[in-house]
């Protein structure tokens, strides 16, 4: 049994992370915004017998990560997913800044923060593991999104060069469409997303926690998305470039 902390753990991707890691007999740290979504879950969890705490925080503030960075300290948690995050529904160029300026924070400098708290905890244990959900997109240019995914994947891949031999290991989780909030979030419609390119938040939970326990800097979970993945990344730039201009609609 170990403890793991999950961000945006209210939706999608982390509501699915923190029902299997339940399932599997983790106790919990649930982060969110949603204070009253985050009781019904831990109420969820507690009735199939987890210890469960719960952290509501904005991550796209100061004080909302440096919360959940004092958690992650005084749990001294074993498994650090992090998950939140969202899309602005324009382009960079057309956002205000303010709008950029938070982004920024939810989706790099939050993430960075826990990493360094669960480092702080971790090393000197000689044991933990990190699961940072980045995106398929991170392999194409595609405006602020993209970039902040690129950075989370080329960020994982180093810790874990760096860090598995201290007993930390890393991995970044590269989904592709998966059926969650965040489309409608970002108030886009996904209609003419063909069937086939959408998976499940289940088939990356259980991708992303196999690869985590065989030590995989990256995890990119169906045979449909391994196969694009090696595409965006191999395949000429110009090509790439050719794809990434379909708009952003094909590959959040
Ligand atoms: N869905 C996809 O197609 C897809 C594809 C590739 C990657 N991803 C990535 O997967 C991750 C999870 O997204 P999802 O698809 O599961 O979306 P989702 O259903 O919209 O869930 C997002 C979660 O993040 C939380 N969150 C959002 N902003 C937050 C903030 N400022 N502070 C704290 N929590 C915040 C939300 O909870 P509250 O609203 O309660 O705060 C919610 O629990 C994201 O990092 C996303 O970029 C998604």
């Amino acid at each position: 049994m170990s403890l793991a902390l999950v961000t945006g753990a209210t939706s999608g991707i982390g509501l699915a992370f923190a029902r299997e890691l339940a399932r599997r007999g983790d106790d919990l740290v649930l982060v969110a915004r949603d204070e009253a979504r985050l009781d019904r879950l831990a109420g969820e969890l507690r009735l199939v017998g987890r210890t469960v705490y719960v952290v509501p925080a904005d991550l796209a503030t100061r004080e909302g990560a440096a919360r959940v960075a004092e958690a992650v300290r005084e749990h001294r948690i074993d498994l650090l997913v992090n998950n939140a995050g969202s899309s602005i529904g324009k382009f960079f160029g057309d956002t205000d800044v303010a709008d950029e300026d938070a982004q920024l924070d939810l989706m790099v400098k939050a993430p960075m923060d826990l990493m360094a708290a669960a480092l702080e905890v971790m090393r000197p244990r000689g044991s933990g593991q990190i699961l940072n959900v980045a995106s398929i997109a991170a392999f194409t240019p595609r405006g602020t999104y993209s970039a902040h995914k690129a950075w989370i994947v080329n960020l994982s891949q180093w810790m874990n060069i760096q860090y598995a031999r201290e007993g930390v290991v890393t991995t970044a989780l590269c989904p592709g469409f998966v059926r969650t909030e965040f489309h409608q979030r970002m108030g886009v419609d996904p209609s003419d997303v063909p069937r086939w390119m959408w998976t499940s938040a289940e088939q990356q939970v259980q991708g992303a926690l196999a690869d985590l326990a065989k030590g995989r800097p990256l995890s990119i979970p169906t045979v449909r998305y391994k196969v694009l993945g090696a595409i965006a990344r191999y395949a000429p730039a110009g090509l790439v470039a050719a794809v990434a201009k379909r708009g952003r609609k094909l590959a959040e």
